[in-house]
């Protein structure tokens, strides 16, 4: 996790209900597709929950196994986001649309923009919500992965773009 107040680079947080599932995982898929594009110092990213339930934890075993069997490596703990945070954060990014509306009851006049991870899956075949798999089976840990792995390429776009980003 890197804190965005102390540098100058544009700064990403992806914002689910327990920090241990969704946001982990596209905390994880973003960093290596990051790396990928030779952007990982560039852009500062951390992840964080809506509800305080997990704080502290590693994120939920079987997303750890299913990002694992990809290639991520998820080591994040979790926390609850802040209101300070959607001032400091340039870019969040809530799974769900109840992610959403904690984070609007949190701030009523975020400097960062909120914006749904389905805003980089338009045009295609996904659904605009990132489902909570906690609950359910090992599909809905894959389709979590599925969905993430298809915002990539909209979601890099985007942070280049981002202001204090110069490539
Ligand atoms: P996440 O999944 O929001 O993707 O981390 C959940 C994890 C824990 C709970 C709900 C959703 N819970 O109720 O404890």
């Amino acid at each position: 996790m890197t804190q965005p107040a102390r540098t100058s680079v544009p700064s990403v947080l992806f914002v689910c209900l327990g920090n241990i599932c969704r946001s982990p995982a596209a905390e994880g898929v973003f960093l290596a597709a990051l790396r990928a594009e030779g952007l990982q110092d560039r852009v500062a990213v951390d992840s964080a929950g809506t509800a305080g339930y997990h704080i502290g934890s590693l994120p939920d075993r079987r997303m750890i196994a299913a990002a694992a069997r990809r290639g991520y490596d998820l080591t994040s703990r979790a926390r609850q986001v802040t209101h300070t945070d959607l001032d400091q954060f340039d870019l969040v990014i809530p799974m769900d649309r109840d992610n959403q509306a904690g984070l609007v009851a949190l701030h009523s006049a975020p400097r960062a923009r909120i914006e749904l991870l389905g805003h980089w899956l338009r045009g295609d075949t996904w659904p605009v919500e990132v489902p909570d798999p906690w609950s359910g089976g090992p599909e809905g840990f894959e389709f979590v992965l599925d969905l993430l792995e298809a915002a990539m390429p909209g979601l890099i776009a985007e942070v280049r773009q981002l202001p204090g980003q110069t490539g």
